[in-house]
């Protein structure tokens, strides 16, 4: 078997090529110069000429607040170059990984959102991640649309590195408590992609780590696990207005992994424990207080 892994030098990206070394498969980690996807010909072109077995597609447009005033070029790279990918993959028979988000649905509520629930993104990016959805659904049946949230992993910036450098000249933090929903190791979600990938166990997954938490109760449990004194105050969303619109629920249900006999990704505090250690390692948390 052969993968084309899309966003190398991203989180997800990185993390998925990680395990494809660990499993011995063999694949290639595709960045920037080898094609952009703002130009689908040259997408088409790379997987052509490649010809893998499977595309595992972890690049795309994520700058959320950016996207509204960047509308044209979300689109660009969330859609038209997905349905470029999609089209090769058809055209080749290759297995589709689309990596999807919570941001996908409306947000109200608190129950766990299914798989098949009505979608009503809030924001431009969410709306770019969901015609991706649809443009892979309707053009292939070799595919696996995996949805996650609240991603973290060694290879880039997100709201745990945010967290740790604010730390260094911060005592007090004020971080929204209203919106609910689960992280994402990355490290954690790389070798479920891997066996999705070895599997024909096609169709729509949520996959995230377990548990629920709200951003003020994931930042102060960031604190406690590095060792860093910081008092954190919950606030609500309405108190810190962003350009984009976010959901207050992100719960999603892991139901269509079990029913495919996918085991779930472990609970968030124990991934958060580990992308310390992992952090440390390559020194880059800030001294203890
Ligand atoms: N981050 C989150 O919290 C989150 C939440 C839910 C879902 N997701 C989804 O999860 C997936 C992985 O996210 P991530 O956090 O790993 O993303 P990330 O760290 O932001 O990485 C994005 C990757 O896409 C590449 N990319 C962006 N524009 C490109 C272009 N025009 N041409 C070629 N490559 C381009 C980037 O390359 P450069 O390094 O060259 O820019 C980078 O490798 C994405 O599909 C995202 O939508 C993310």
């Amino acid at each position: 078997m052969k993968i084309l892994v899309t966003g190398y030098s991203g989180q997800l990206g990185f993390d998925v090529c990680r395990e494809l070394d660990r499993r011995k498969i063999s694949y290639y980690g595709a960045v920037r110069r080898d094609f952009d996807l703002t130009d689908a010909d040259a997408v088409s072109q790379f997987i052509i000429n490649y010809k893998p077995d499977a595309v595992i597609h972890c690049a795309a447009y994520t700058a959320v607040d950016k996207a509204e005033d960047e509308v044209g070029l979300c689109r660009k790279i969330n859609v038209d170059a997905v349905r470029a990918i999609a089209m090769t993959c058809c055209s080749i028979g290759a297995k589709l990984v689309y990596i999807s988000t919570d941001y996908v649905f409306p947000g109200d509520g608190e129950e766990f959102y299914e798989i098949n629930d009505a979608k009503k993104p809030l924001n431009v990016y969410g709306q770019s991640k969901l015609d991706g959805e649809r443009i892979v659904e309707t053009l292939l049946e070799k595919y696996f649309i995996v949805r996650i949230s609240w991603v973290f992993g060694i290879n880039g910036h997100n709201f745990i590195r945010s967290m740790l450098n604010l730390s260094k000249t911060h005592n007090n933090l004020t971080i929204v408590d209203d919106q609910i929903g689960s992280p994402t190791y990355t490290a954690d979600l790389a070798p479920l992609l891997c066996s999705m990938v070895q599997s024909d166990k096609y169709g729509i997954y949520h996959a995230t780590n377990e548990g629920i938490c709200s951003w003020a109760e994931f930042a102060e449990n960031i604190f406690m696990s590095a060792g860093l004194k910081v008092r954190v105050t919950g606030q609500p969303s309405s108190a810190y207005p962003t350009r984009a619109k976010r959901p207050l629920n992100s719960r999603m249900s892991k139901k269509s992994l079990d029913k495919a006999g996918f085991k779930h990704l472990p609970d968030w505090h124990d991934a958060l424990r580990r992308y310390i250690y992992e952090l440390q390692a390559v020194g880059a948390l800030p001294e203890k207080q």
